[in-house]
């Protein structure tokens, strides 16, 4: 069985979508992959209870207990090579990466963002896009490389920006598609890493 992983840092709502799916698609059966640990950066991430309680195992590498941001991606990066994963999943996920830990994973390693990238990376995306008097927004999940939130885009999901629009209902509205958006794409990603076998 292959192994993918996914990196938290909080609520872990759209970890729990793809750990979700992967069991209700059958991913074990049809791909030979299943979501072998969710790892964050906080101990008190609600998501470990979630994924806990779901029978996913769960572990703890907590940022402040390293002297520098290389020491720190140097452990998560032993932590995950345990796993030898196929996959390395950011889902809200907030830390930026050092350029090593972001090699050593190429092509394995994406996240998802709250804007239509290339438009708003990093933070307030929502705020950011209602300021602007966009009247669309959404999520985009992307192929991680050294440049915040600028890598290869591989789906978006578009949502409008409805007058009265907060930064909270906004955000409520991406949130929901995001759950269907994440999950989704990882299935693409492993059909076509099926079909390069
Ligand atoms: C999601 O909206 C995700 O797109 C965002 O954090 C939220 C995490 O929610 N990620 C980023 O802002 C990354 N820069 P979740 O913990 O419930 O999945």
């Amino acid at each position: 069985m292959k192994n993918i992983v996914i990196l938290i840092s909080g609520s872990g709502s759209n970890m729990a979508a793809i750990v979700q799916a992967s069991v209700q698609r059958r991913w074990a059966e049809r791909f030979g992959v299943r979501v072998a640990v969710v790892v964050s950066n906080r101990a008190d991430a609600a998501g470990l209870a979630w994924a806990q309680a779901e029978g996913v195992a769960v572990a703890v590498l907590d940022h402040k207990a390293y002297a520098s941001r290389e020491d720190f991606d140097a452990a998560l990066q032993a932590q995950l090579d345990v796993y030898d994963p196929v996959l390395v999943v950011l889902a809200g996920f907030m830390r930026i990466l050092s350029t090593g830990f972001v090699q050593h994973f190429a092509g394995r390693l994406i996240n998802i963002h709250p804007s239509l990238l290339p438009a708003f990376g990093g933070l307030h995306t929502h705020q950011r896009a209602i300021d602007m008097g966009c009247q669309f927004a959404g999520a985009t999940v992307h192929q991680v490389t050294a440049e915040l939130d600028h890598g290869p885009i591989l789906a978006q999901a578009v949502v409008p920006v409805l007058p009265g629009d907060t930064a909270d209902t906004l955000g409520a509205r991406v949130l929901t598609q995001e759950h269907l958006l994440y999950p989704r794409t990882i299935e693409d990603w492993l059909n076509r890493a099926a079909a390069a076998l």
